[in-house]
């Protein structure tokens, strides 16, 4: 089987620490060619860290470019309640030998893409704020030839996690959310609609915790301090958003999705961040739509698909 093309952007964080682990389990399925890094859930100098950590841990040969410490307008905003102080909960990994690539993230993005073959292309992945995707797009337009598509975490059609109306990487920022649903690329939005659906239940993690595999336990411990510290306790489960692209590129029949025509709110108002618009079948084409918009999940497909890829070991 011909290996997907991918370049994963992402602010690790313990759900992102898990999509990494996803991904080095379906190491057939996925070339990954790079993963690049963006201020989010810890700052950048600790996503940067944690990145080179996990794809260390988890055997993953892969470079890692260090992305933008700050969003395009407002200050950065952070989710240590839900990702720790480190951001990985309270998971302590070995410390890798490696470091980042000497470029930055969106420098290492365009090189790596314009250098694919002729006729070759390569599908990204964004499970932080889109700030390094957005840079990318405003500085090297050309560059959009060589994108398949781009899957990412974000957005919400059904209220937010941050606030009443927003989700936490729309909301941290929402200018770079514009840009790249205006940029004519095929998108895929993997937003709470469908993530709120993909979650762990508190004795799957508790499972994971216990488990003698390395990774299956690192990946217990950090979900697990996620559980406890947020008001996710009360249900019992926790939501693994950034697995959902790639399992959607790998399992589509596990989801469902929408057209959607779509825009983001970058106000100052109390809808900073919200996912605008939608899609009315008696007034809209298909054509119009710029996103295709999941929202829903076998729930119990999704925990299987998961749980046996912590476990596969490397
Ligand atoms: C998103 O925000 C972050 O906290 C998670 O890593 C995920 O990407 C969920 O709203
Ligand atoms: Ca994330």
């Amino acid at each position: 089987m011909k290996r997907k093309k991918l370049i994963i952007d992402c602010d690790p964080g313990v759900d992102d620490a898990l999509m990494l682990a996803y991904a080095a389990a379906h190491r057939d399925a996925f070339e990954i060619l790079g993963v690049t890094t963006v201020s989010g859930n810890q700052d950048i100098e600790k996503v940067t860290r944690n990145a080179l950590d996990l794809t260390s841990f988890y055997g993953m040969d892969v470079p890692v470019a260090r992305g933008m410490g700050t969003p395009l307008v407002k200050e950065p905003q952070y989710a240590p309640e839900t990702h720790g102080e480190s951001g990985l909960g309270s998971c302590t990994l070995p410390l890798s030998f490696r470091e980042a690539e000497k470029e930055p993230a969106v420098v290492f993005i365009y090189r790596t893409l314009s250098g694919l073959p002729e006729g070759e292309k390569a599908t990204l992945v964004a499970t932080g704020p889109l700030t390094n995707v957005a840079v990318l797009l405003r500085l090297f337009p050309e560059i959009k030839k060589k994108i398949e598509e781009i899957l990412f975490m974000g957005g919400s059609l059904c209220g937010g996690n941050v606030t009443p109306a927003a989700e936490f990487n729309f909301y941290a920022d929402p200018e770079a959310a514009r840009i790249v649903l205006h940029a004519g690329i095929p998108l895929v939005m993997c937003g709470l609609d469908v993530t709120e659906q993909c979650t762990l239940t508190r004795g799957q993690i508790l499972k994971l915790c216990q488990s003698g595999y390395p990774v299956a336990r690192a990946c217990g411990d950090m979900m697990g301090f996620s559980l406890e510290n947020t008001s996710e306790k009360y249900r019992g489960e926790t939501s693994v958003h950034d697995v959902v692209p790639l399992m959607y590129l790998l399992s589509p029949e596990i989801f469902s999705g929408t057209p959607q025509i779509l825009d983001v709110d970058c106000s100052d108002g109390p809808a900073r961040g919200a996912v605008l618009g939608g899609f009315r079948w008696w007034r809209n084409e298909e054509s119009e739509a710029n996103v295709f918009a999941l929202t829903g999940a076998d729930r119990e497909k999704f925990q299987e698909s998961l749980i046996s890829a912590l476990y596969n070991e490397t």
